[in-house]
């Protein structure tokens, strides 16, 4: 079929994070529901991803929709400097006394991404309007906090970043807390704290960087060491935020509470693009200025777009049903109990889970992003109608949180299935 969508995608599509030379056709989605997407045949795939960490609800929610529906018929959009609109409001004011930390102003704008290059921005500027400048921004080894510039910058240097190396401004890399090096971490904090504008972190969870895990005690330890020296802390809970370490939000673990936080993929429920970051009222005053040079001049067009804002306060009415923590507690169980089983394979290379997300590495003697073993578990688990996309020979899993028991069993035999094939017959590339 010449016409089929693949074949018009391939004409005109560049996908993201997609080696188009000899890539596999895309798979035309033509509906979601809940955990499952369809394609064109009417083959279903559980989504075992959340359609990169997004879904939280399931798709095509039928709740989001109607209020989506309806706010789209009164205001689509709106300029957002110079006006305000009843959805941006009500979901700053409901969002706020959710947040882990004295919280007080809700700035948006329209992905993950966005919402840490406006962290970093404000963290940088608060000190300048105050003259009193810091130059450097400390972030952990492993981290992913996006793809624009100031975002790829706080990141670890990859693959993902080598080309743009020496386009990125270099902040101070540290290793995430271990009771090994927490004093050397403290120590460094002590003798550097002074020049360092803020502290960003993926509180727990190091998602792209190979779904790492780190003890909140320990992260405490060095945030209270941060704060000593005046360092403002940026929680990045892009990732972590909704639910996916088993409590809201990644920070409830925490003693320490945040300068700043970073929100998007589950804030909608994973319906529209939307970013948050949220700031206490020190930090905001630090903007308040006869002198107009010290505004964040800062903004997107579609900043606090009132359809996405719909849906985040559709999502926070969903967030706060009694299935919601339920259906959370329920996978957190299931994941623990599956830890017992990948502790019996060899090849499964350190067994870890959180909350929602599973992890384990398959040990292929090559721990690269670019490997043979993520295409080749993505190709095996579509044919067995999951969607599975492994970060390198890291496999984890994180579903939707209305993901069944029987779904939740077909992706844990089809990791069983996936341990046999590999120890029997190691990938190659
Ligand atoms: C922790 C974290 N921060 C930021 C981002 C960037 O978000 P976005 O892809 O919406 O730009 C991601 C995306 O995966 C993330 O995991």
């Amino acid at each position: 079929m010449m016409n089929s969508l693949t074949d018009r995608d391939r004409r005109v599509i560049w996908h993201p994070y997609t080696q188009h030379k000899g890539y596999l056709p895309p798979i035309p989605v033509v509906k979601g529901k809940d955990s499952l997407l369809f394609d064109d045949q009417g083959k279903s795939y559980i989504d075992a991803v959340s359609s990169w960490w997004v879904t939280i609800h399931g798709h095509a929610n039928p709740y989001i929709a109607e209020k989506l529906y309806r706010q789209a018929l009164q205001l689509e959009q709106v300029i957002f400097t110079g006006f305000t609109h009843e959805p941006a409001v009500t979901l700053a004011e409901r969002l706020l006394p959710l947040l882990p930390g004295p919280f007080s102003r809700v700035f948006f704008s329209d992905n993950g991404s966005t919402a840490v290059e406006v962290a970093i921005k404000m963290a940088i500027q608060f000190w300048s309007n105050q003259d009193r400048p810091r130059r450097k921004v400390l972030a952990f080894r492993h981290s992913y906090h996006g793809d624009t510039f100031g975002a790829m910058s706080v990141s670890e240097r990859s693959v993902f970043t080598d080309p743009f190396r020496d386009y990125l401004f270099e902040p101070v890399f540290i290793d995430t807390p271990t009771r090994g090096n927490i004093g050397g971490l403290r120590r460094f904090l002590l003798d550097n704290g002074r020049d360092i504008a803020g502290f960003i972190y993926e509180p727990l969870l190091q998602g792209a960087g190979g779904m790492r895990m780190y003890e909140a005690g320990l992260l405490d330890e060095l945030l209270d060491a941060a704060s000593e020296q005046g360092v403002l802390c940026i929680a990045d809970e892009v990732m972590t935020g909704f639910g996916r370490t088993g409590r809201l939000f990644a920070g409830e673990y925490l003693r320490h509470k945040a300068d700043i936080i970073c929100l998007s993929k589950g804030l909608t429920g994973g319906t529209m693009a939307l970013g948050v970051t949220a700031t206490t009222e020190r930090l905001f005053e630090a903007f308040l200025s006869d002198d107009k040079r010290k505004t964040l001049f800062h903004g997107h067009s579609f900043t606090a777009n009132p359809l996405a804002c719909t849906a985040a306060l559709a999502s926070l009415d969903l967030v706060e049903r009694p299935e919601f923590l339920a259906n959370i507690r329920r996978i957190t169980e299931r994941h623990q109990a599956f830890l017992g089983t990948l502790h019996s394979y060899p090849i499964a290379g350190n067994p870890r889970a959180l909350g929602t997300v599973l992890a384990f590495e398959i040990i292929t003697g090559r721990d690269e992003y670019i490997n043979a073993i993520a295409p080749a578990i993505t190709r095996d688990a579509l044919a067995q109608g999951i969607y599975l996309r492994p970060l390198g020979n890291t496999v984890y899993f994180m579903p939707p949180y209305c993901t069944t028991e029987k779904e939740m069993d077909q992706v844990y035999d089809f990791l069983v299935h996936c341990l046999i094939k590999y120890s029997a017959r190691p990938v190659t590339s």
